[in-house]
């Protein structure tokens, strides 16, 4: 969407405060011996709390609030019965609707004890979302958010998992753009424009930076069982820094 009043805005950004809040709170609770399905209980609780439905459910059918992605699983795991083990990576994944407005954020959590390498692809994938961030500004094209993410992930050394990527967001989960790649494409050559709302959203690691489904239909693992990291947050274009919608 784009935005065109401040009534519009106040919408957005109460929604992205919502859903950042909820994945704070899960980001905090994560630890060894919990289930998945524990962890989703927290954020899935304080969304309806606040009248927010979650989106995965209420336009894809996910069988989820949140989505929990551990180790090799990059995006789409489904909470459930495995328990979170030492040293797992974990990622959260909180979208969520109230009001006909829509909100997307996400971020890896590292669990005890954390390897070097764990902390550095947390890192890298941070930085990642950063320039991004940093990068993203009114009438700059598009692509300017896949550059920015492949000059940290090759200074790590790290490969970008390409089929995943940013989209647009605000009235719907998934909009126009609905690519926002996260490598240098000269496709990707439309303007960004006050007002326009998208996602941020970095996937980096260490191995092949391809995905396959898994046999549940819906998680989406590296294909060769490589860990994957990802931060995301909702952003509003602006003629200077872009305004972070799921900030907390
Ligand atoms: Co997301
Ligand atoms: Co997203």
């Amino acid at each position: 969407m784009t935005v065109n009043n401040e009534k519009q805005l106040s919408k957005l950004l109460r929604i992205g405060k919502i859903c950042g809040t909820a994945l704070k709170m899960m980001q905090e609770a994560v630890r060894p011996g919990m289930t998945t399905a524990e962890l989703n209980d927290i954020g899935a609780r304080y969304l309806y709390q606040h009248g927010a439905r979650p989106a995965p459910i209420l336009m894809y059918n996910f069988p989820g609030a949140t989505c929990i992605s551990i180790n090799d699983e990059a995006a789409h795991g489904i909470p459930g019965d495995r328990v979170i083990q030492p040293g797992d990576l974990v990622n959260v994944d909180v979208s969520a609707e109230l009001d006909g407005y829509f909100a997307d954020c996400g971020g890896s959590v590292a669990v005890p004890p954390i390897s070097v390498e764990d902390k550095q692809l947390c890192d890298y994938t941070l930085a990642a979302l950063d320039a991004a961030i940093n990068a993203v500004s009114a009438n700059h094209p598009l692509y300017v958010i896949g550059q920015a993410v492949e000059s940290v992930a090759r200074k790590g050394g790290y490969n970008i998992i390409r089929e995943l990527s940013g989209h647009g967001v605000g009235r719907s989960l998934h909009e126009e753009p609905r690519h926002v790649p996260n490598f240098f494409s000269k496709r990707a050559k439309q303007p960004l424009t006050e007002g326009m709302v998208l996602t941020l959203e970095p996937f980096l690691t260490r191995g092949v930076g391809k995905v396959v489904t898994a046999d549940d239909g819906w998680t989406l693992k590296t294909i060769n069982g490589s860990r994957a990291c990802q931060y995301e947050h909702t952003v509003m274009i602006t003629r200077g820094k872009p305004l972070l919608v799921t900030a907390v």
